[in-house]
């Protein structure tokens, strides 16, 4: 959580570091701030406020701050309230140095305690003031670099942070462990930031940083140290993100823009893994492969969205291959003391790469001796460079909380690795024949104008958000590969309307929540005719109509059953059951986003949520 961003050039850094921060926003939105170094870089200036970014632009207003270098930072708390107080950046006790920093240092109270008995005073309840003291104690003699070095001896946890000090006009001094930064390269002039959307109006050259590295950037050059104080040699990258896929391009909000281009995501995944009606993964290499066609066992591990899509993995395993699958969440996998060895295959799927309980997954797993392979969207984010193997989603920057194209892009990726999989694998189910196999990559290629084509159905959605929008409870139903979608669609209902919401297997809802039913309670059902447990799930509607529910059915183009027995249908093209929540998702997505608008939600960085959750 909380976004970093620092420069030192030619430009003024104060609209360099707001730009950044805007793109960084959905990291964090308690509060943000800025540090200066005015110009002549004399004194340390820092501005900052409680909320939204939009307050901290008000509030900049009223200075005529002119800087060559400066840092900035949106906050997500962990430790102090959101306040004007407990925002970054911090000053120092001798404010000379500031810092902003995201993650968390756990031996925070015993070295605030150590340092308060020496006499230095603390204006905030964060840990981030205690690592700034900590480097001002070290400061001594003018040294930032090795003031940090020195303190980060002493910090314990995960955290990444930038600082600046007076006495060094035109530096800025970064360290990494666990969680990301980003150093961009300029002409004359360099950035840092906790992602590359921040970087992208500047420049695309980017170099990642490693753990326990720390860089020092002048706008002249960017040296790297390893922890032992090594010059680290290192190229850079260039990034492929198009700048315009941070920003709303005239939607309202970037959730619906999300929404809207999920139709090319899909699209250019399969553009990128079918060729010659083959399925193929540049980034897979042979000894890779040849693991993988050893592996006993497939591990879905990942969080909130990423885990639902990991939960449809499940299902798509189970259908192709006879090789068991688990989907489990991360922070459960990490401390569940996972029995995996070398023939596991444990699939991290992530759309930051970045989240702090899926990479202690990875590391877990790796440790044990799994094979690993992360499922990702950001590239050259943590998870991506630390698994055995990766394979990109590329859906562009997700900047809405609510995750959206980059669900389907999951979806889409995992079901093409699994017909791979199939088909390298000696465990391939024999009904899952090889035609077969073909047919079902024939029909991925129909996914994107069938996602188009449920697009669609906004009009009714929005008809049927403007009936239910001041209900408090909804209930989401669903069945085998549509079961994760019931997760889903109610996760996204919560996160952004605030209202609650719970996702059901269908089948289970007599053992307990039917005794919610009543003719005020909202049942949204995920019923596509391809589904082998359809009739089922008819029952279960019926069940509910005869409770006089309220049912609104996700259901195949032109089922006439269920529309008999829904108050609002949302139409899907049919495809196999398999692709199925590809398509079901969308009208499940739109439906929450507008519930939100309708209850005038902040929809795009719902409250007390982050995008990337790098704590634990
Ligand atoms: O970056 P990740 O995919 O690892 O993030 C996992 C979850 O934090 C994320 O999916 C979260 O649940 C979303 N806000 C859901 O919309």
């Amino acid at each position: 959580m909380c976004g970093i961003v620092g420069y030192t050039g030619h430009r003024n850094a104060v609209p360099v570091l707001m730009e950044g921060l805007g793109r960084l926003e959905y990291r964090g939105y308690d509060s943000a701030g800025i540090a200066c170094l005015n110009h002549g870089g004399k004194h340390l200036f820092v501005v900052k406020e409680k909320g939204k970014l939009s307050r901290l632009r008000e509030e900049l207003k009223r200075h005529a701050v002119s800087a060559k270098i400066g840092i900035g930072h949106t906050r997500w708390a962990t430790h102090g309230e959101p306040s004007r107080f407990n925002a970054h950046p911090h000053l120092d006790f001798t404010h000379r140095i500031a810092i902003v920093h995201n993650g968390i240092i756990e031996n925070y109270a015993s070295l605030k305690e150590k340092l308060i008995r020496k006499g230095i005073r603390f204006a905030s309840q964060t840990d981030t003031e205690v690592a700034g003291n900590l480097i001002g104690h070290f400061y001594g003699k003018g040294n930032l670099l090795e003031a940090v070095r020195k303190a980060v001896k002493e910090l314990r946890g995960y955290f990444a942070f930038v600082v600046i000090a007076q006495d060094e006009p035109d530096k800025i001094v970064a360290f990494k462990r666990s969680n990301p930064l980003v150093i961009g390269l300029g002409k004359g002039e360099n950035f840092v930031a906790s992602d590359v959307t921040a970087l992208l109006p500047y420049t695309r050259r980017v170099i990642y940083l490693e753990d326990e590295e720390y860089a020092e950037i002048t706008p002249a050059q960017v040296r790297i140290f390893s922890s032992s104080g090594k010059l680290v040699k290192r190229t850079s990258v260039t990034v492929r993100w198009d700048v315009s896929k941070a920003q709303k391009g005239g939607y309202p909000h970037f959730m619906l823009k999300e929404i809207n281009e999920q139709p090319a995501v899909v699209k250019s995944i399969l553009a990128s893994h079918v060729k010659n009606k083959r399925i193929h993964f540049d980034t897979l290499d042979r000894k890779l492969t040849k693991r993988l066609k050893q592996i006993r066992k497939v591990h879905f591990v990942s969080c909130g969205t990423a885990y639902h899509a990991g939960l449809v993995g499940n299902y798509m395993m189970g259908e192709c291959l006879d090789l068991p699958a688990e989907a489990t969440v991360s922070s459960e996998f990490r401390y569940e003391d996972p029995s995996v060895d070398k023939r596991d295959l444990v699939v991290l799927v992530t759309q930051s790469g970045e989240t702090a309980d899926t990479l202690a997954a990875l590391r877990e797993a790796k440790a044990k001796g799994a094979l690993t392979l992360a499922i990702v969207n950001v590239v050259g984010s943590t998870v991506a460079r630390e698994a055995d193997g990766v394979i990109y989603t590329h859906a562009g920057p997700e900047i809405g909380v609510a995750s959206t194209k980059a669900y389907l892009a999951q979806l889409t990726v995992i079901a093409l690795f699994t017909l791979y999989l199939a088909g390298i694998h000696p465990c391939r189910k024999k009904q899952f024949s090889l035609l077969k196999m073909k047919s079902r990559l024939q029909e991925m290629l129909r996914l994107p104008s069938q996602i188009k084509e449920t697009l669609h159905q906004e009009a009714a959605v929005v008809r049927c958000a403007k009936t239910l929008y001041g209900k408090k409870n909804f209930l989401y139903l669903g069945r085998g590969y549509n079961f994760p979608n019931a997760l889903e669609g109610a996760l996204k209902l919560k996160e952004i309307t605030y209202a609650h919401a719970h996702g059901y297997p269908a089948g289970e809802m007599k053992h307990g929540p039917i005794a919610l039913v009543d003719n005020r309670q909202p049942v949204i059902c995920i019923c596509p005719e391809s589904s082998k447990t359809y009739e089922k799930m008819l029952s279960n509607i019926e069940e509910i109509k005869a409770r006089r529910g309220i049912i609104i059915t996700l259901a195949t183009q032109g089922d006439k059953q269920v529309a008999k027995l829904s108050n609002q249908v949302f139409s899907v093209p049919n495809t196999s059951e398999m692709f199925s929540p590809i398509l079901t998702a969308v009208p499940l997505q739109l439906f929450a986003y507008h519930v939100a608008v309708l209850n005038n939600r902040d929809v795009d960085q719902p409250r007390n949520l982050a995008k990337s959750v790098t704590v634990e």
